[in-house]
């Protein structure tokens, strides 16, 4: 894993020294800059671009002493280490310099040893000082938005875990922003500096999602022509996502499971074996309890992925993130579409609220850049959002008819892979069905509460039953 780039003031007056611990530090992979006063010091950290992590300054200097220095730097940048740098005959003024705050200090002449090992702790150091700061600004960055108690404690949680270097398994209905939980997790990780590659273990035939996690060797199998690095391997030192993990062939399943044991694998056809230094981040919508229980998923792999579970709650639980969101969303494809000055009226927002977004947040953006796309007028009203949306059984939102695409358009759209060839209808009907089942479920077969539940009338659970053949569904006890 590498480091994030370190980088060190060197504050001495007498220039050999000054180049010889750069030099020194150079041989480490640290970057250094020299400066050959107190003065020059401070002008270089008020100016300087990037965040400087460590200051080393020798003790006696003509023009500012090195104490001096020190409680400048001291007070201007509370959270920034200083090592100072002192003779033999005066560590009790280093003494001195470690009550008023100084980091720690070397005695000259010091060696390539000790000045990499003080320096190594002022780093850990200066990166536990400097986390809050970092936090915030990986946080306000993320754009994972919402105010509500429950969004508060997820994010809370992600950025707790992101330390540490275990497996994440995310978990919430889909589009609650799982993805982008787990590309804060990264940036708040030690491997932001590393890559965040996304494999989507659902998307693919085994065979090519194989090859595609694991890579493969040239002429492993009629068409790879060359040799090819998998997502695996591309995500060497930062994070690989395995995105939709509860649609993993079985197969892949066992490959998978080796890899975050023992964290080596092969490539598809290929003899050598590789080590991963990886960090996994699972999502799935799907319930994984109820897929092992059917045998489709392996308990050991989901064990192995659960180290540190954290679940998104749907948009319907934490509806005082409606308006931030819908807010948020108007002014992103307002300035996208050239309409500045579009917004939801207050009365619109509360319509917005009171919504059952089965598509969660993805659902809210996806309305909200329709509707931005189509004003006519700068104000979005309740009875805008009204005709962009019918209400199917089950409490459902979806376009209206009139511009629902016809099945390809909208896997292209939504870029799934057609594989199944199924019709939109056929989708819709699947997802009805598993609605349903899951509100049976919840009654216990009682139909009234179901259709209640659903907030359709009875009639309309009657003929739903019968539409998704499940008369004689008995619900798990
Ligand atoms: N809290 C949030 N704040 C801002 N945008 C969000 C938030 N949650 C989700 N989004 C946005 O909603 C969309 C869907 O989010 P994302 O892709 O992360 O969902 P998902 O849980 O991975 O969904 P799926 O299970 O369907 O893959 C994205 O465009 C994302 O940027
Ligand atoms: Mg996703």
């Amino acid at each position: 894993m590498n480091p994030p780039t370190q980088s060190i003031l060197i504050v001495d007056d007498e220039p050999s020294l000054g180049s010889v611990i750069q030099s020194l530090l150079k041989q480490e992979g640290i970057a250094s800059t020299y400066v050959s006063s107190g003065p020059r010091a401070i002008e270089y950290l008020t100016t300087a671009r990037h965040r400087v992590d460590v200051v080393i300054t020798d003790l006696s200097m003509p023009e500012m002493s090195g104490m001096e220095l020190l409680e400048i730097v001291r007070e201007k940048w509370p959270e920034l280490p200083v090592v100072m740098l002192t003779a033999m005959n005066s560590v009790s003024t280093a003494v001195e310099a470690m009550r008023k705050g100084a980091y720690d200090f070397l005695v000259k002449p010091c060696d390539r040893v000790q000045i990499t090992a003080t320096l190594q702790r002022a780093f850990r150091e200066s990166e536990r000082r400097d986390e809050p700061r970092r936090h915030q600004a990986v946080l306000a960055e993320s754009g994972l938005l919402g105010d509500s108690d429950a969004l508060r404690d997820a994010r809370e949680r992600l950025m707790r875990v992101a330390e540490s270097d275990a497996t994440v398994l995310i978990r919430g209905e889909s589009g609650t922003g799982k993805e982008l939980a787990a590309r804060l997790v990264h940036k708040a990780s030690r491997r932001r500096a590393g890559p965040f590659v996304a494999a989507n273990c659902g998307a693919f035939a085994l065979n090519l999602l194989e090859s595609e996690v694991f890579g493969h060797e040239k002429g492993a199998f009629t068409g790879a022509t060359v040799r090819k690095p998998g997502r695996l391997e591309l995500a060497n030192n930062g994070t690989l996502f395995l995105d939709e993990i509860g649609d993993t062939p079985g197969e892949l399943q066992v490959r998978l499971l080796r890899v975050l044991q023992e964290r080596t694998f092969e490539r598809v056809g290929g003899k050598e074996t590789l080590k991963a230094d990886v960090r996994f981040i699972a999502a799935t919508h799907r319930n994984l309890e109820e897929l092992i229980e059917r045998g489709t998923f392996r308990e050991d792999l989901f064990y192995r992925l659960n180290v540190v579970p954290v679940w998104l709650p749907p948009l319907r639980d934490r509806r005082e993130d409606i308006a931030t969101l819908a807010r948020h969303f108007c002014q992103t494809f307002g300035d996208r579409y050239r309409r500045p000055e579009a917004h939801y009226t207050p009365d619109a927002l509360e319509f917005l609220r009171d919504q059952p977004w089965p598509g969660n947040v993805r659902e809210l953006q996806n309305l909200t850049e329709r509707l931005v796309a189509l004003a006519s007028d700068a104000r979005i009203t309740r009875e805008h959002i009204a005709a962009e949306l019918v209400r199917e059984p089950g409490g459902r939102l979806s376009p209206a008819p009139s511009i629902t695409p016809p099945p390809a358009v909208e896997a292209a759209r939504t870029g799934a892979v057609d594989a199944s060839q199924k019709s939109l209808q056929d989708i819709r009907r699947e997802r009805d069905r598993e609605a349903l089942k899951e509100a049976l479920r919840a009654t216990k077969n009682n139909r009234s509460a179901a259709a209640r539940l659903l907030k359709v009338s009875r009639r309309t659970i009657y003929n739903m039953i019968e539409e998704c053949g499940l008369e004689d569904y008995k619900p798990p006890r």
